[in-house]
């Protein structure tokens, strides 16, 4: 597959591009503890300390023209040339230009005139810093002098305010500069705990903190005054806009080259009393530079988080006949997976990191594709998440990562939220077998008394749903469900309202969804497997009744002659029903209902899939309902504000697509699951990535649909529920690896051209070397299964009888 922008070379996990123009900044996320960085293929980003909203350490600007606005930029100036190895912002023409995108760091390679720079960007394991390694060379055969200045500008801390409230910012910003290192010290007056260091590793011949000294009030960022003139000012900065610059004069003789770091670290200081005058506490910050000093340690520290993924990724790999599930399932579906669990869908180009903190939703699908990497932090996440549950069942629909705060600054209401955390609870005690968890005291947001377990919130959680049923005996929907745009209860006499202002109906707030059915369903199927293992039987048979009393109530109420209905309005109307105009099916109900175990004996399952089929399936994915509204409906809500195929009126939301695959192969349609895969699929878009124009190393959270004016576009890429639910498409899903109470489940679902695969899984302590032979050409069904050379019974391999390292062959047929 052809694209002039670059291309996967998967032995060193990395997306090569070519040219720096692409159709959209193509975006890399750095970092996986508490420091993040989002980097584009320019070098365009910022950078915070865990949450992108309160700690933010460098200033971007959304929507800026052009897109992609500031960055971590080094600027050249060799004899009257000026340019960036990462062609922003000045955009002098290059000699060479290549961004290599790895997974937790980027590399960008440039010529000019002779003279090669080369960035190495990455955070380290472990650290609150980002290391910008730069390699120059004289390629020339004369001696080159040229003129080297790095660039940062500042943010204020609180993002929010820092973009909004200049006639305070404006007087705030302040700043120290020591030797090589320039501090921005803004907020230390007031809470004396952190700081920002932007530091060289080689020694300066000069700075600039004042922006409207280097760069100048009437200039723009691709135009500094300093560095056209060819010198800083030395300036220290008090108020305005703070940022941070070092300069270096350099001379190499033809073939040298020379090698140095910049540091920027948000440096946090414990314990300190106010101490006048206002000077900062350096001892953290001297600390890493001290570390840095020699460029070995800068070495090790990338070598260090090459281990990291080597590892992370190690637990789960897979060789299919694909080489496009392959490089994605390998690589780049794990690491999308890594970048969702940081940021959940709070800073990416689309997310401003200002609106939106960790979803409670969103980071519980998100934990079912990283649980693997790292369970000791999805244990962490999902006490943090649960602590956000009240005591009602309902949920706070975000917190903010730095405080843990649940808040509703996106509205609250969402009923489906509390019935994602049986889904990663299970899934987590599923891969790690830790039942303990089940014990902790998390408590509920509301109550003081923190004495409400884990295991508590999961009984409220399927108690809320039935508790909360409608007219049809079906779970309300209230504010939203999973599409935060089916805004049901809706009501207003107003003309001209919007959904974002119309008053709910409250008195018959009755709208019901068929999508928290399903959900329901599942969750019911998960949480009883988990009563069943810890040996709570009379629980489990509950919520058995709980499942069958909910499937009768969708089997009875639901259906809708060929597919799942999706919901019933305040109206008690059917919404995704043929008898609607527009929106006469819908994607979400018919993957979850399938999901759950609905239609599975009376031929409904099959059916509504094959409705799916033919009313939403695309080549670029299956649409999210048809025919989409073409006129608002306020007692729809968002989804018919929305122009026709974009994002919830009939646009490719991906992350459903996953939902149908894995439906697909519940009943072994492995052929079509494998053509739906690929249709949503990034990294099968290069032959289109004109019209795509997203990274195709990443999923998107949108692509548009066939109605819209733009088929085939994407949109929002990077922090989308897709990436968790495709990995498991692949892993648990094609591959059909699934981590079970009491042993690793092989449940393979393929093409029925493939007539083999091999997995590598890293389970519990013990390493699964695993072959699926599939000498009929079938899809589902394990003919037979050996474990180190014995037959065993059914499809799972019981973990007390496993050894350290097995070899396991799964015949289908
Ligand atoms: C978007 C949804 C998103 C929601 C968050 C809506 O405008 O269409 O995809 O989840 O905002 O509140
Ligand atoms: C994006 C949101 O992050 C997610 O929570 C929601 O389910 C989808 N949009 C669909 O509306």
């Amino acid at each position: 597959m052809s694209n002039p922008y670059g291309h996967f070379e998967d032995p060193n996990r990395e997306y090569v591009i070519t040219r720096p123009d692409t159709p959209l900044p193509w975006l890399n996320f750095l970092g996986q503890d508490e420091y993040f960085a989002l980097n584009t293929n320019t070098g365009g980003g910022y950078s915070f300390y865990k949450d992108a909203r309160l700690r933010r350490l460098t200033r971007y600007r959304y929507n800026e023209m052009p897109y992609d606005n500031n960055g971590r930029y080094l600027f050249i100036k060799d004899g009257d040339t000026v340019w960036n190895p990462g062609w922003k912002p000045v955009k002098t023409e290059l000699d060479s230009y290549e961004c290599r995108h790895g997974l937790g760091y980027s590399r960008i390679t440039s010529s000019k005139n002779g003279l090669e720079a080369s960035v190495l960007i990455f955070v380290p394991p472990e650290e609150n810093l980002e290391i910008w390694q730069t390699t120059l060379t004289n390629n020339s055969d004369a001696p080159k002098t040229f003129k080297l200045f790095s660039f940062v500008e500042f943010c204020l801390y609180d993002a929010q305010n820092d973009s909004t409230n200049f006639q305070r910012t404006y007087s705030i910003g302040e700043v120290e500069i020591e030797k090589n290192a320039i501090f921005h010290k803004t907020e230390y007056r007031e809470r004396r705990d952190h700081y920002t260091m932007f530091a060289s590793t080689r020694d300066i011949d000069g700075y600039d903190t004042s922006r409207d000294d280097f760069v100048g009030v009437h200039n723009g960022i691709h135009e500094p005054k300093a560095v056209l003139a060819g010198q800083p000012n030395n300036t220290q900065a008090f108020g305005w806009n703070p940022i941070g610059s070092h300069y270096h004069e350099i001379t190499l003789q033809p073939g040298e080259s020379t090698k140095h770091s910049y540091i920027l670290a948000y440096v946090t200081v414990s314990g300190e009393k106010y101490i006048a005058p206002h000077v900062i506490n350096k001892e953290p910050a001297n600390a890493i530079l001290d570390k840095y000093s020699d460029e070995s340690a800068v070495d090790e520290a990338f070598a260090k988080l090459n281990g990291l993924w080597d590892d992370q990724l190690s637990t789960f790999q897979v060789e299919t006949p694909c080489p496009i599930m392959n490089r994605m399932g390998n690589a780049w579906n794990q690491a999308q997976c890594m970048a969702t669990f940081n940021l959940s869908r709070s800073a990416s180009l689309f997310e401003s990191g200002i609106g939106r903190g960790m979803g409670y939703r969103d980071s519980n699908q998100d934990l079912l594709g990283f649980v693997h990497m790292v369970p000791d932090k999805a244990r962490q996440r999902i006490l943090d998440i649960s602590a956000t549950q009240m005591s009602s069942g309902l949920c706070f629909h975000q917190y903010q990562p730095l405080t843990k705060k649940g808040n509703d600054e996106i509205g609250g209401g969402f009923m489906d939220d509390h019935l994602w955390l049986i889904l990663s609870t299970t899934a987590y005690i599923r891969e790690t077998g830790d039942v303990g968890i089940l014990d902790e005291k998390v408590g509920y947001a509301d109550v003081e008394e923190k004495t409400a377990t884990l295991l508590d919130h999961l009984e409220l959680s399927i108690r809320y749903t039935l508790e909360n049923r409608g007219p049809h005996n079906l779970p309300l929907i209230g504010h939203a469900d999973w599409n935060d745009c089916l805004n049901l209860n809706c009501f207003s006499t107003e003309p001209n309202e919007s959904f974002q202002t119309a008053s709910h109906n409250t008195a018959e707030e009755v709208a019901e969804s068929l999508m928290i059915a399903g959900l329901f369903l599942k969750a019911c199927l998960d949480l009883q497997g988990l009563y069943k293992f810890i040996g709570a039987d009379a629980k489990a048979e509950e919520t058995a009744a709980a499942h069958a009393e909910m499937l009768e109530a969708v089997e009875t109420q639901g259906w809708d002659g060929d597919w799942y209905l999706r919901a019933f309005d305040t109206y008690k109307e059917p919404i995704g029903s043929h008898k609607n105009e527009e929106g006469k099916i819908y994607i979400e109900s018919q993957g979850w209902l399938v999901m759950g175990g609905a239609g599975a004996d009376n031929g409904r399952a099959e059916k509504t899939l094959d409705a799916v089929h033919e009313h939403l399936y695309t080549e670029d994915g299956c649409v999210l309902q048809q025919p989409p509204y073409q006129t608002y409906h306020l007692h729809l809500g968002e989804v018919s504000s929305y122009p026709p195929g974009y994002k919830e009126n009939a646009g490719i939301f991906c992350h459903n697509n996953p939902w149908i695959h894995l439906a697909l192969m519940q009943l072994g349609n492995g052929d079509r699951a494998y053509e739906y895969y690929l249709s949503v699929c990034p990294a099968a878009k290069e032959d289109k990535i004109e019209t795509y124009r997203g990274e195709p190393y990443m999923y998107s959270q949108m692509i548009a649909g066939k109605d819209a004016a733009t088929p085939g576009e994407a949109k929002n890429a990077g922090l989308t529920g897709t990436a968790a639910w495709t990995f498991l498409t692949i892993s648990q899903g094609f591959a059909g690896i699934k981590p079970d109470y009491e042993g690793l489940q092989i449940d393979p679902c393929v093409p029925t051209a493939w007539p083999e695969l091999k997995v590598t899984r890293k389970f519990r302590g013990k390493t699964f070397n695993i072959t699926v032979q599939n000498p009929e050409g079938k899809s589902k069904g394990i003919k037979s299964l050996t474990v180190n050379g014995q037959a065993v019974e059914g499809d799972t391999i019981p973990l007390s009888s496993a050894a350290e390292e097995n070899e396991v062959v799964a015949v289908i047929g």
